[in-house]
């Protein structure tokens, strides 16, 4: 569905008509794994999959929340935010608690919300959901805050109302994406740059392994800790001054797994750095190999992938450069969710249709797999 479409669809189901429709993107990542939060480069982009919100102004102090599939939801305006049920609007009441921290005083409104960013698929369905909040705010105040400070709003409500700890990677790529461009994002300075990705002749696959393990779900904060654990014991104050050496000085210090944790981190760092010189110089051969290698590390060290993971990246690898596949890994957080592959454009719909078959004839689970480009970031579409 294209994004007008999708728009049209959302304003259907409000009872009046939309004087704001807002929309963000979710993203993939092609390498920079479990990096955003240790001063590491990250290498993602939007993907032509949003969230949509529309809404029109309805006199009261309430946000009355919308979206099919999902109760209902009701937040107060009046009052200052907290976590409340349903837990998918705490996205929204997040965000709208950062307006009301920066002084905004919010007009009452009636909003519905529709998707086409998969949950639970490692997309950042829910950055896109604050992202499109908060340009839903900007338009129904009159205002555009400077986007690296929506951003990071949008992290913090990450933060306090779902009380995930993560990094700034997936709300970076939702506001700042363009089209044709990577949102190369340098952690340590929280710098975005847009870096052209635009050859025809190359496709990136998303395929969604339709797996998330629910009771891994504490795994992100774990590894997190993890490395903040490491670092305080190598002494070093940032990750990007670590190297390997350090790590393997301090190896049996560190103990297993944090030894397998920071090694994981220097390594992966380094390997996006080679990414985005590879990158530069048109080399896609080299950034299929460091995908692959970006995945053996996420599997054995940082131990974020699982059995259906590996499995939809073993059939991408396999199929090999012969029949179009440069390199294949999981992208996100991991514990389920999607993997990411870097093929030729005109063998991209026999590499899908291989991989879905063979996923679905090893797990009896039907894959969700397509094609996606570097595509616009969060705007007001009215
Ligand atoms: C999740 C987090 C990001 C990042 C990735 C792993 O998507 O939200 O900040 O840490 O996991 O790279």
């Amino acid at each position: 569905m294209t994004l007008p479409q999708l728009a049209d669809s959302a304003a259907a189901g409000l009872s009046q008509p939309a004087t704001v429709i807002a929309a963000a993107p979710g993203r993939v990542n092609l390498i920079g794994e479990h990096i955003d939060y240790c001063d590491g480069f990250v290498m993602p982009f939007a993907i032509d999959r949003y969230i949509v919100i529309v809404a029109a102004p309805n006199d009261s102090k309430m946000a009355k929340l919308a979206s099919d599939g999902l109760p209902d939801a009701i937040i107060d305006l009046s009052t200052p935010q907290d976590i409340g049920e349903p837990h998918w609007a705490n996205y929204v009441r997040g965000v709208i608690d950062g307006f009301q921290k920066l002084g905004h005083t919010l007009p009452g409104f009636d909003a519905h919300i529709v998707s086409t960013v998969p949950g639970g698929a490692g997309l950042s369905s829910s950055a896109a959901l604050e992202c499109a909040t908060a340009t839903l705010l900007e338009g129904l105040l009159g205002l555009t805050l400077p986007k690296k400070q929506k951003a990071l709003l949008c992290q913090k409500a990450e933060h306090e109302f779902a009380q995930v700890p993560c990094g700034i990677m997936d709300q970076f790529a939702s506001v700042f994406g363009e089209e044709n461009r990577i949102v190369m994002i340098d952690c340590q300075s929280e710098e975005p740059t847009l870096v052209p990705f635009e050859n025809p002749s190359i496709a990136v696959i998303i395929a969604n392994t339709n797996v998330h393990h629910q009771l891994t779900d504490g795994g992100y904060a774990i590894r997190r800790r993890h490395t903040e654990e490491a670092l305080a014991k190598i002494g070093i104050a940032s990750w990007r001054n670590v190297t390997l050496a350090d790590v393997e000085a301090k190896w049996e210090e560190l103990g297993d797994p944090v030894n397998r944790r920071a090694r994981h981190i220097v390594t992966e760092i380094a390997r996006t750095q080679a990414a985005a010189l590879a990158l530069e110089a048109n080399d896609f051969t080299e950034l299929g190999i460091l995908m692959q290698a970006s995945h053996v590390s996420l599997r054995d060290d940082f131990e974020v992938s699982c059995e259906e993971l590996d499995l939809m990246v073993t059939i991408a690898n396999d199929i090999g450069p012969r029949g179009g596949v440069l390199g294949a890994r999981m992208t996100g957080g991991g514990f389920g969710g999607s993997t990411v592959t870097l093929c030729d454009s005109d063998q991209a719909e026999s590499i899908m249709a291989t991989m879905r078959m063979v996923y679905q004839q090893a797990t009896g689970i039907e894959p969700e797999i397509f094609c996606s480009r570097p595509s616009r970031g969060a705007h007001l579409i009215r």
